[in-house]
């Protein structure tokens, strides 16, 4: 595990799941923490990191998907803990449908949970590093699904959006590479998560489908990602920047 002290992330997404599993990585690795999140358990996420791990961390709740309450959350984060050199975005839903069924407002809220409220993270985050002229790391979490269309589910606005976020790390690092702020993405493939539990437990039969897709035999674990992870938000991977790492036990390569 690389060292991370004296390094702050800020993890999107983080009161639970992926998100909050990332955190705790990075916490091990002694960064301080905030976590921004809908729900109100946000603090209590926080806090249970904080000790169970001994850094610094805060919570503070924000609807990714407006501006404004990201850029205030991030500044709040800011003043208790300082800027931020690691950005981890987590926040991310799925809706399933047949496309024709779709409603406007549910095509909405999947693109601008998943694709703005990436980018407006990204923003308030860079904008801080670039006004003091320091080095970040940006890390995504995108999906495989960005790549392939999962079966049996219909989520044609989650793909998309996916696709979207792995094509904005890109993006972002071409722009920030000057500045010395790296952006990458992680792709993980089917990942044991309280979203994914959740269809899971709603659709007993999944599970064994979902499985019999993935060579490896097995659905992913948050812990899976940690390596990945580290590596990027750490000075090892510093000359990576704009690529996607897919980690879903060989789900894509067949
Ligand atoms: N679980 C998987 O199989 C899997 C696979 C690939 C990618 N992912 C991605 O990983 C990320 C985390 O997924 P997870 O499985 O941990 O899901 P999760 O539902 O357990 O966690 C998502 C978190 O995002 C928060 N969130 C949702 N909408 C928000 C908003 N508008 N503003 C602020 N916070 C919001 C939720 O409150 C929750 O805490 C998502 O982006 C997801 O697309 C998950």
């Amino acid at each position: 595990m690389p060292d991370l002290s004296g390094s702050t992330a800020i993890v999107t997404g983080g009161a639970r799941g992926i998100g909050l599993a990332m955190a705790g990585a990075l916490a091990k690795c002694g960064a301080s923490i905030g976590l921004i999140d809908l729900l109100p358990e946000v603090s209590d996420s926080a806090a249970n990191l904080a000790k169970e791990t001994g850094v610094v961390a805060a919570g503070v709740i924000a609807d990714v998907r407006d501006a404004k309450a990201v850029e205030a959350a991030v500044e709040h984060l800011q003043q208790q803990l300082g800027t931020a050199d690691l950005l981890i975005t987590s926040a991310g839903i799925t809706i399933w449908g047949d496309s024709t069924e779709v409603t406007s407002a549910d095509w909405q809220r999947v693109l601008e949970i998943n694709l703005s409220g990436t980018f407006y993270a990204a923003q308030s985050f860079a904008r801080r590093l670039l006004a003091e002229g320091r080095h970040g790391s940006v890390i995504f979490v995108s999906s495989m699904s960005g790549r392939v269309v999962n079966i049996p589910q219909f989520q044609a606005s989650y793909n998309s959006s996916k696709a979207a976020v792995s094509m904005l790390a890109k993006s972002l690092a071409v722009e920030w590479a000057p500045s010395g702020i790296r952006v990458n993405a992680l792709e993980p493939g089917y990942t044991l998560s309280d979203m994914t539990r959740q269809f899971m437990d709603a659709n007993p039969e999944l599970a064994a489908q979902w499985t019999s897709l993935i060579p490896m035999g097995r659905m992913g674990e948050p812990a899976d990602l940690v390596g990945a992870l580290t590596y990027l938000a750490s000075s090892e991977s510093s000359y990576l920047t704009g690529q996607s790492i897919v980690i879903d036990g060989g789900y894509t390569a067949i």
